[in-house]
């Protein structure tokens, strides 16, 4: 094992989650803790990890952006007929994981997936710039492609194709993941953290302190 990968090592000490501090509804929670996240230089703290299953069972994930978020539901756009949107077809249930490095915050969401309606992804799509609705009509999501030639090659064709209205692309859209966890993780000194762990009961969120 490499010996700088052992030696790499952080003490947490800028906060701490008490109870009393930390809303009861963790989606207040959550606003706080992303508004806090917004205010940082983090490049993206709108980013978070996406984990997802495939029909045998063999997780996978990647990074998307949190670009909605109301009430239990937290939102992302993608490609329809990307391996992510496979893995959400044959398993509909997906984690989410947002680290936010200068807060030394963590929260994981776990929850049920479910598409956005025609009209949410039309309103989004078109609120998004010029090049990256052409992109989504470019990138066949997660297909093997020869080179990025082929790409270049398939926006100036799309360019011609659309000089002005670009219509949404019926694989493009989003999905909302409706939690039924959040936990919040401050980091704490000598690794001993907080986590406060909330789950959803179908009616109100039940609140637990977890060992870190
Ligand atoms: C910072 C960042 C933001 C990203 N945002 C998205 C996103 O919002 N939607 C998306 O489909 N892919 C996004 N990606 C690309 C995904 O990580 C991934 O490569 C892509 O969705 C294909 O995943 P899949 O083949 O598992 O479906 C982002 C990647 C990074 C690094």
């Amino acid at each position: 094992m490499s010996r700088d990968l052992e030696g790499l090592r952080r003490d947490y000490q800028i906060g701490q989650l008490h109870e009393d501090d930390a809303e009861s509804d963790p989606i207040a929670l959550f606003a706080r803790w992303l508004g806090d996240a917004k205010n940082t230089t983090q490049l993206e703290p709108n980013a978070m990890t996406l984990a997802t299953v495939d029909s045998v069972g063999t997780p996978h994930a990647r990074i998307v952006l949190l670009k909605g978020q109301d009430g239990r539901n937290f939102n992302f756009y993608t490609n329809y007929l990307s391996n992510k949107s496979e893995e959400l077809t044959a398993c509909p249930l997906a984690a989410l994981v947002f680290w936010w490095d200068q807060l030394e915050r963590q929260v994981r969401v776990e929850g049920v997936v479910e598409k956005l309606s025609d009209k949410e992804n039309d309103a989004y799509f078109q609120e998004r710039p010029r090049g990256s609705r052409l992109g989504a009509w470019a990138s066949r999501q997660s297909e093997i492609i020869e080179s990025h030639d082929v790409l270049t090659k398939k926006m100036s064709q799309l360019e011609d194709q659309y000089p002005t209205e670009i219509p949404r692309p019926s694989h493009w859209g989003g999905y909302r993941v409706r939690a039924t966890r959040i936990e919040f993780w401050q980091g704490r000194s000598s690794r001993l953290h907080d986590r406060l762990d909330y789950r959803f009961d179908g009616m109100s969120w039940i609140r637990s302190r977890r060992s870190p």
